[in-house]
């Protein structure tokens, strides 16, 4: 039941509206000085707040200024007599959510309170959910604990905390987008919005103005004023997804916006500033594309002031087990996943598929293969057949290239070894040495030595 505070100093008002807002279901607390309202704010949990404004002592509109300062959730409106609209209007300006004049119609009051009320569940329902989400996608949605993982990890704590462009770079379902997010919720700016533009999608014109916005008559077709994503994206975070696909002339535009944070929608001539900040990502090489004369470099040193690389999934395979388990867990659902085992012929696949397609591949194989699977265990039936023909044989040349000094490319390989097998020990080190043949104190020091992190 919702609890909605009346406070007049006129006892007819009082009693009017607790009969006329018990009748609709609402409990009703009444107050006859701000005072009083005051003492009943701190002490209750109140929904609404419907108070008179003139009052002897305390004044409505100072305790509209108290309320906002002990409960900023709840809203708050305000009752005027007739004549005194100015009052109303200041009240609004001070985050009052509407005001109603005496004598008031009941029918009114009822929806003014109804739709008071209504906007803020809404918003405490958002507020709640961007906190979860908050929550989730500090790394908690990221999955993995290899070296290059932990270290991203780091730097989007780091980055997180400052305003600085970040640029991610990585092949095609490395995770860049889920770990712009991840920047985002993790950062001051996560009540804010995190707006995505795919600059690779869209036509040249289509593109600036969905960057930018336009204005009326802007072109043909631009039948109404629009806001652009960087517009949108305000107080909180411009996701540039693509951002190697840019055309020429918009990359121009895009470095002024970067440089002085204001810009003009299209067809317009209004100068608008936003406050943004900017992360984008690209799986093109842009240093190349920069030499190559297909990006501009100025533009390039702009958005690279950090830079967040992610590595492919051949090349932190200690991932692999987690991220098997997260996806058969998101797809079969908590509960059924406990039961579902994996054979040991599919992880031999797993470990030496080249994954192009990365996590992503990695994701649509789990899924397939959950709802082919006949029994509780993923078998190699289960995966798509160009993995099953794969060799399943290390391939030594692949991983080193032929200019690497023995010494080194055995450390690899035996870097590769010892991770492999304590990630089919669950990490037990003691059976992992067992199983490579060696005893557990050196077991200690290869895990030492290259930095594994348990
Ligand atoms: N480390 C990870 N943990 C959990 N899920 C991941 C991880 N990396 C990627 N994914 C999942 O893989 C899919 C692809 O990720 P995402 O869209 O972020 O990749 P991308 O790098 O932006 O790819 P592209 O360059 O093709 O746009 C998503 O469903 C994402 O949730
Ligand atoms: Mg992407």
């Amino acid at each position: 039941m919702q609890t909605i505070l009346i406070v007049d100093d006129e006892k007819n008002y009082l009693v009017l509206l607790e009969a006329l807002l018990g009748t609709e279901g609402y409990e009703t607390l009444t107050a006859s000085s701000a005072k009083d309202a005051l003492e009943i704010l701190r002490n209750s949990d109140v929904d609404l707040l419907i108070t008179d404004m003139k009052m002897p002592g305390m004044t409505g509109m100072e305790l509209l200024e108290e309320c906002e300062r002990l409960k900023p959730d709840v809203p708050v409106i305000t009752l005027t007599a007739y004549g005194t609209i100015e009052m109303a209007v200041e009240a609004m300006k001070k985050h009052a959510y509407d005001y109603i004049t005496k004598p008031f119609q009941n029918e009114q009051l009822k929806l003014t309170v109804k739709k008071a009320l209504e906007a803020h569940r809404l918003e405490k329902e958002n507020r709640l959910l961007r906190q979860a989400l908050s929550d989730r996608f500090r790394h908690g949605m990221i999955i993995g604990k290899s070296k290059p993982m932990i270290r991203i990890y780091d730097m989007i704590d780091k980055v997180a905390q400052s305003k600085a462009t970040v640029l991610i770079t990585g092949p095609s379902g490395t995770g860049k987008e889920l770990i712009a997010k991840s920047i985002h919720y993790g950062s001051t700016r996560k009540d804010g919005p995190f707006v995505t533009v795919n600059c690779g999608a869209l036509a040249e014109t289509l593109l600036e103005s969905e960057l930018f916005g336009h204005e009326k008559g802007a072109f043909t077709g631009a039948i109404a004023m629009k806001k652009g994503r960087f517009e949108m994206a305000d107080g909180g975070t411009l996701f540039l997804d693509e951002v190697g696909d840019m055309p020429a002339s918009l990359q121009v535009k895009l470095l002024r916006v970067l440089q002085e944070m204001t810009f003009e929608r299209v067809g317009g001539t209004r100068t608008i500033k936003v406050d943004v900040r900017v992360i984008s990502a690209t799986n093109r090489d842009l240093r190349k594309e920069v030499s190559a004369g297909n990006f501009r470099e100025d533009l390039f040193y702009r958005l690279n002031v950090i830079n967040l690389e992610i590595p492919p999934l051949c090349e932190r395979l200690d991932d692999m087990p987690l991220l098997v388990r997260h996806f058969i867990e998101k797809y079969s659902g908590e509960q059924d996943a406990d039961k579902i085992q994996v054979s040991q012929e599919v992880w031999k696949v797993f470990y030496n598929h080249k994954w192009p397609g990365n996590v992503r591949e990695l994701e649509h194989i789990i899924e397939r293969a959950l709802v082919l699977k006949t029994g509780q265990t993923i078998t190699a039936d289960d995966l798509p057949r160009e993995l099953r023909g794969e060799s399943a044989d290390f391939e030594v040349e692949r991983f080193i290239p032929p200019d690497v000094p023995l010494h080194k490319a055995l450390d690899t390989i035996e870097e590769r070894l010892v991770r492999r097998a304590l990630t089919h020990c669950n990490n037990v080190q003691a059976h992992a040495a067992q199983m490579l043949g060696i005893t557990k104190s050196l077991m200690q020091h290869k895990i030492k030595k290259y930095e594994i992190v348990i």
